[in-house]
């Protein structure tokens, strides 16, 4: 039916978080043998290239998009809602939404599933064994949220949660933006980029820790909030001074181990940069 409405693909939602019953949605999508199955009997029926869409609410993606490979997928799409609940009613301690009096754990999507969904294409594109095109989906907004999802290997793009808050408009901000990139970069096609910083993903043991970085207090831009002591103090290494007097905070580079939380919590976008030290030979290097 799909085929003769004029369907160019079908997406198999093998991923829907909330399902009446036991055996469908993401349940399917955690059961290896019924992917595969499901995406060979699709692929039977007609003459359409077929994408199976991933669940999230699974530790590795990989071996149930490998089964739809089996069954004959053409394509993987990742990621569907992930299982949460997001708010509880504080009234009648009723977790939202509130159905009659009762709730169910229901799909989070929007921007704040984005580095879950990028972590999954990622993984999807540099699987050699899967090496099938990968379609992003998860927290798109902007144009710049598509550059990530490329550079980490999707070759389509997917939006739902953004649409539905600003309409189908944001896709040409998209086009826009995109453009305008390529343009500025000298880039000809999307193809030049495509799973680059995917590529630069390495498992964190092989990481070269010979260098280590501290951090560097811009005593002229410190606003003397003191934020970046009390982190430091609570949550990390207690490597930074506070003198009540001047209010400038500094730096004990002997007890920095180059965390990066002041950086991150100072409101002075400037104030706080690190430098990089080669443990083997010196305490002293660039400034970033
Ligand atoms: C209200 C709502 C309904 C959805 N319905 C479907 C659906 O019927 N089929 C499907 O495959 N995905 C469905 N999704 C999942 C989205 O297509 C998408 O995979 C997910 O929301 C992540 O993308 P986003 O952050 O752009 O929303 C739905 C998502 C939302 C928020």
């Amino acid at each position: 039916m799909s085929e003769d409405a004029g369907a160019d693909m079908l997406e198999l939602n093998f991923s829907c978080p909330q399902m009446a019953r036991k055996d469908a949605g993401h349940r399917i999508g955690q059961d290896y043998e019924a992917v595969s199955h499901f995406t060979g009997v699709v692929k039977k029926a007609g003459n359409l290239p077929v994408m199976a869409k991933m669940t999230p609410n699974i530790t590795d993606m990989l071996p149930v998009a490998l089964a739809a490979k089996q069954g004959g997928a053409d394509a993987i799409s990742a990621i569907n809602t992930i299982r949460a609940i997001t708010d509880i009613d504080i009234d009648n301690y009723t977790p939202l939404p509130n159905i009659h009096g009762q709730s169910g754990i229901t799909g989070f999507s929007g921007a704040s599933v984005k580095p879950i969904a990028m972590r999954f294409v990622s993984e999807l594109y540099n699987s050699r064994a899967l090496n099938l095109p990968v379609s992003a989906i998860g927290g798109i907004e902007t144009w710049i949220d598509v550059l990530h999802f490329l550079l980490l290997g999707a070759t389509t793009i997917q939006v739902t949660s953004a649409v539905m808050r600003y309409g189908y408009r944001i896709v040409e901000d998209m086009l826009e933006g995109l453009s305008d990139f390529m343009l500025d970069r000298n880039i000809k096609s999307l193809h030049e980029i495509i799973g680059k910083a995917a590529k630069k993903l390495i498992d964190p043991a092989e990481f070269n820790t010979r260098y280590q970085v501290v951090s560097v207090i811009d005593e002229d831009k410190c606003i003397g909030c003191g934020q970046c002591y009390i982190s430091c103090h609570d949550a990390a290494n207690q490597a930074i001074k506070f003198d009540s007097e001047t209010r400038k905070a500094s730096v004990d580079e002997e007890k920095c181990v180059g965390c990066l939380l002041c950086k991150h919590i100072c409101p002075v976008w400037d104030c706080v940069s690190y430098k990089e030290i080669d443990t083997k030979v010196t305490k002293h290097a660039a400034v970033f």
